[in-house]
């Protein structure tokens, strides 16, 4: 972010009250703070009775050998029990869990708690058939339909760490995950439907298969749920169809209890290196994180509120906030499997009013996108329903803010802006609907039982009024428990930076305002944040300098108006792909945008890539991305004097003059 939007942020001065009616009946009142405060533990354990144990802890936290954290030692606990058969017991199971709104018009679901108990337990029979057992990772790889939740919680239910790769993503990166975390079965789909049309993802599957072989890793399983009916290639040996097992097995099945701490899922996300991390989570401290925090943050009234978050399930708001903490708490929700333009620019709004949202959760790039297709399509439709607007993935600009309570929320409705990642996996730092001022582009403050500052260089938390890093100071309970398989790069990654106080450093930049409210400035590291995607600058380079026409490759985010930031990559050639003069055509460049997508997905496709003679780099070899940026931002360049060669970057500002 640059200093200019930094201080534009800094001088926003607009205020809202949390209305008098929702803070007189609010969930969760100032007092938690202090409460949460005096005895963190304590608080902790008090949310835990949100949920039923098979068997209660003998101890709230045990911090003995940190970073390695175990929440409700002893406890004995099943997360799909928790999510589906206890609302059942409770006489809940006619109530409607999940309004499920396919892309293609009238193509819906409705689905109770009584229906999502008999479709998970067939799900669990199915999987134990196809050899699964408890430990077992099981990677899921489907598009928005029912069958995803009835997946995760049938993985859930047997003790078998599922992990989900986003349906974005390409065969390449589903087998690197496949073979990182050693799944033996892949759940997928024939394909789905996106933007009116048909999409494939089988064929991706058996392209995975085939490299995660290569890589070492045998797939015993494939299960695939007919979506679109589209023609695919079947392994007899291997693919089993949904219809034909699922659908067939027995509705009872009885579950398990495990341990605590027994791992819940996988969750790769971007790092500041080329390899994806593996975000380990587990099951008790999980729970209780994800199910206190969607009941305090938006407020949840589980018998009147209609639920729904917006994000792909294959991101960890799709785990957190449409899975684990909405069902733990008995919600009703909207599960929408398309894109908000199809058929029409208005689909979000017409759901809203159909189904009577109460409660609506989206990214900030969303908004930013209605906001620009204009006012007037949101109007058209009846939102009084909707009583708390949620934003999440990336800082909210003021201005996105503003018009998405005034436009959505008819002025009335509070905001909450709720910061959190894949490794805390619960929100971390979000106002209280009912007892926060809301400020346009602030998370505010830590939620009650989360310990939160911003520090200097040397860990000493910066006065009001500054910024510095964000960190995370006392352990809650969904935090990541490490990487899979790397305990060392979890150290490394998390808590080397602050070790001497033993923080957790988040990676993001955080500015504390006169008032001690926290504005969240983005990322620090090589992480950028494209739509509210997380993306590795170095996972991107190594997949250009992959293509055997580069010799090398450096990738920035620089701003962009609607996504946030965007990829922009510079590029050297290898001089064999120089032969024959030609400077930069088209083609080429087209060539290495597709083998992104190839390589990564389609949300690492670079915006813009310039091909250049050389890259700008320190005397130690280091290429200053930062000069980068602001060649991509269109900006005057910065202090160059640090570089090995300080004439690079006029060649490359030539370049781009040239238009390449
Ligand atoms: C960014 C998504 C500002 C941040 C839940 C973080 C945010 C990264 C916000 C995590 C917010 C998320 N304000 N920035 N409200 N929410 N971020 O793991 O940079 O996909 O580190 O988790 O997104 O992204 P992730």
């Amino acid at each position: 972010m640059s200093d200019q939007t930094l201080s534009n942020l800094l001088q926003e001065n607009r205020r809202f009250e949390p209305p008098a009616d929702l803070a007189a009946d609010a969930n969760v009142k100032e007092e938690a703070y202090a409460r949460s405060d005096a005895d963190r533990e304590a608080f902790w354990a008090e949310q835990a009775e949100r949920l039923d144990w098979d068997q209660k802890w003998d101890r709230v936290l045990d911090w003995d050998n940190p970073p390695f954290a175990k929440w409700f030692v002893g406890g004995r606990i099943n997360a799909a029990y928790n999510c589906v058969d206890r609302h059942v017991l409770a006489g809940r199971g006619d109530k409607v869990a999940i309004h499920w709104v396919g892309e293609p018009a009238n193509d819906t679901r409705t689905i109770t708690y009584a229906d999502l108990l008999g479709m998970v337990s067939q799900a669990a029979n199915t999987l134990t058939d196809l050899g699964v057992q408890k430990g077992d990772r099981v990677a899921i790889y489907l598009p928005m339909i029912p069958e995803v939740v009835v997946a995760m919680l049938a993985c859930a239910r047997i003790g078998a760490p599922h992990t989900v790769v986003f349906g974005g993503f390409s065969a390449d990166a589903l087998a690197n995950r496949v073979a990182d975390c050693e799944a033996k079965v892949i759940i997928t789909a024939d394909g789905g439907y996106r933007r009116g049309a048909v999409s494939a993802l089988k064929p991706a599957v058996d392209e995975a298969v085939a490299k995660a072989a290569e890589l070492g890793q045998r797939v015993d399983k494939v299960l695939v749920v007919r979506r679109t009916g589209q023609e695919v290639d079947w392994d007899d040996s291997r693919d089993v169809w949904w219809h034909d097992s699922v659908e067939q097995a027995s509705t009872e099945h009885d579950c398990e209890f495990f341990d605590s701490e027994h791992p819940l899922y996988v969750m790769y996300t971007s790092g500041t290196t080329g390899k994806p991390k593996g975000i380990l989570h587990t099951t008790g401290g999980y729970l209780v994180g994800t199910s206190y925090t969607h009941w305090a943050v938006f407020d949840l009234k589980a018998d009147t509120d209609v639920y729904w978050c917006t994000a792909d399930v294959g991101w960890v708001t799709g785990h957190s906030y449409m899975v684990y903490g909405p069902l733990s708490n008995a919600v009703t929700q909207v599960v929408y499997e398309g894109t908000p333009d199809s058929p029409h620019k208005g689909r979000w709004w017409e759901i809203i009013q159909d189904y009577g949202v109460t409660i609506f959760y989206t990214a900030p790039t969303a908004i930013r996108t209605f906001m620009k297709w204009g006012s007037d399509i949101p109007a058209k439709f009846d939102l009084s329903s909707v009583r708390v607007l949620g934003s999440v993935g990336e800082p909210i600009n003021p201005e996105a803010y503003v018009w998405y309570r005034e436009t959505i929320g008819g002025s009335r409705v509070p905001v909450v802006d709720t910061w959190w990642q894949t490794e805390t996996g619960q929100i971390m730092i979000s106002p209280l609907p009912g007892v926060t001022h809301g400020k346009p582009g602030s998370a505010m403050r830590p939620l009650p039982g989360v310990g939160a500052e911003v520090v200097n260089d040397d860990g000493e938390p910066v006065p009001n009024g500054s910024g510095g890093f964000l960190v995370l100071t006392k352990p809650w309970p969904a935090m990541l428990r490490t990487l899979w398989g790397d305990d060392e790069r979890f150290k490394e990654t998390y808590w080397a930076r602050f070790a001497d106080q033993g923080f957790y450093f988040a990676g993001d930049g955080a500015k504390k305002d006169d008032d001690g409210d926290l504005w969240l400035l983005g990322r620090v590291d090589d992480v950028m944040n494209v739509s509210g995607h997380r993306l590795s600058t170095t996972e991107i380079e190594s997949a250009l300098v992959s293509h055997p026409k580069v010799a090398e490759a450096a990738v920035v985010g620089a701003a962009d108006e609607m996504t946030g930031q965007a990829v922009c990559a510079f590029v050297i050639l290898r001089e064999s792909a120089l032969e024959g003069g030609e400077a930069a055509p088209d083609e080429l460049i087209e060539e290495l945008r597709k083998h992104v997508q190839k390589e990564i997905g389609a949300i690492a496709k670079p915006r813009q890539i310039m091909i250049v003679p050389e890259l700008p780099k320190t005397r130690s070899g280091k290429i200053m991305r930062r000069l980068l940026k602001d060649v991509a931002e269109h900006r005057e360049v910065g202090d160059v004097t640090t570089l090995a060669d300080s004439t690079v970057m006029d060649l490359i500002k030539k370049k781009e003059g040239a238009g390449a």
